[in-house]
């Protein structure tokens, strides 16, 4: 399909076609990785700005990987060290950038909805790399890649996502993704961390982990606690919460022998995963990890360089 889209703001709102033309385009950047040289020309004289203003290791890291193998050039600006200290805001501050020549703006911030803010105000892409706890669409894609690589079709494959749900921009759109590919997916975690109206996605909805939810997944998404959640009473401690809803090798004795296992990192473990699952045989959070560089090289060039064909993707 021709890609028409300046901005990528979430899944909630990508098509079928487009979730699947970003999802080939990254499957045929992985043979890159395997080079001595990982270079294309594709992106040569593109400015890509990285403008986080939470912090960020993976997605910020991977940006700047993607964008500097398409021979994009890539510029940090993270918030702390920016003139946004000294008050300027954050509309300002894109529009700066975007005066600078900017192609592309990656744009990382606590508040919902900024990245779509900033995409109507300004000519230049916007990114969302993550929205308060509304989207993070570039990690549901490098999710969405690292199952697709595995099992092909998504139809009636089900996945199990368990943790803070309200919280998380990840599973929201991992759920918008899931969904749209057809897949079954159930949500598990305390009540007072998952939002009412889920159903009305299509998502079923359970508060307590159950062997036989265990049984029946045939992939589990294990989300990080938020910690930070602990202070307003949602849940009553970090034990009691590991121990009701943490993935460890005794519940991993319920699981399929197939079953995968992921997260988004960064992980708390020893709280909703133990290090043994995390690495173990059944994780795929490495893989998580290589395939968040190719679905954001996927992004930039479909965005950015417009799709055009400088590489061969077939
Ligand atoms: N998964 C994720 O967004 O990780 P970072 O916060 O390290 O970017």
């Amino acid at each position: 399909m021709a890609w028409q889209r300046k901005d990528l703001l979430g899944l909630a709102d990508l098509s079928l076609d487009e979730t699947e033309t970003l999802l080939q385009s990254a499957q045929a950047f992985k043979p890159v990785f395997g080079r001595s040289v990982k270079k294309f020309p594709t992106l040569r004289g593109k400015t890509i700005i990285n403008l986080f203003y939470e912090p960020s290791t993976r997605t910020r890291s991977s940006f700047e990987i993607a964008g500097k193998w398409l021979s994009a050039d890539v510029i940090n600006v993270s918030a702390a060290n920016s003139s946004v200290a000294k008050g300027e805001s954050l509309k300002d501050t894109a529009k700066t950038l975007e005066a600078m020549g900017a192609d592309a703006i990656v744009l990382r911030h606590s508040t919902p909805g900024t990245p779509n803010y900033l995409a109507k105000s300004c000519q230049t892409s916007v990114i969302n790399a993550g929205d308060g706890a509304r989207e993070h669409p570039t990690q549901a894609l490098l999710d969405l890649l690292t199952l697709k690589e595995k099992w092909g079709s998504f139809r009636a494959k089900n996945v199990l996502i368990i943790g803070d749900i309200r919280h998380s921009r990840v599973a929201k759109s991992n759920i918008y993704g899931l969904t749209r590919l057809q897949a079954k997916v159930t949500v598990c975690g305390p009540a007072t961390l998952i939002p009412p109206g889920l159903e009305r996605l299509g998502v079923s909805v359970k508060e307590q982990l159950e062997n036989e939810l265990l049984q029946k997944a045939d992939a589990i998404y294990v989300l990080r606690l938020q910690r930070e959640r602990q202070s307003q009473g949602l849940f009553p401690s970090l034990r009691e919460y590991s121990k009701l809803y943490g993935l460890n090798s005794d519940r991993m004795r319920h699981t399929k022998p197939d079953v995968i296992i992921m997260h988004p990192g960064p992980a708390n473990l020893g709280i909703e995963i133990t290090t043994e699952v995390a690495y173990g045989k059944a994780s795929s959070i490495r893989e998580q990890v290589t395939n968040g560089v190719a679905v954001r090289m996927a992004v930039l060039y479909h965005l950015v360089g417009g799709g055009r064909q400088v590489v061969d993707l077939d």
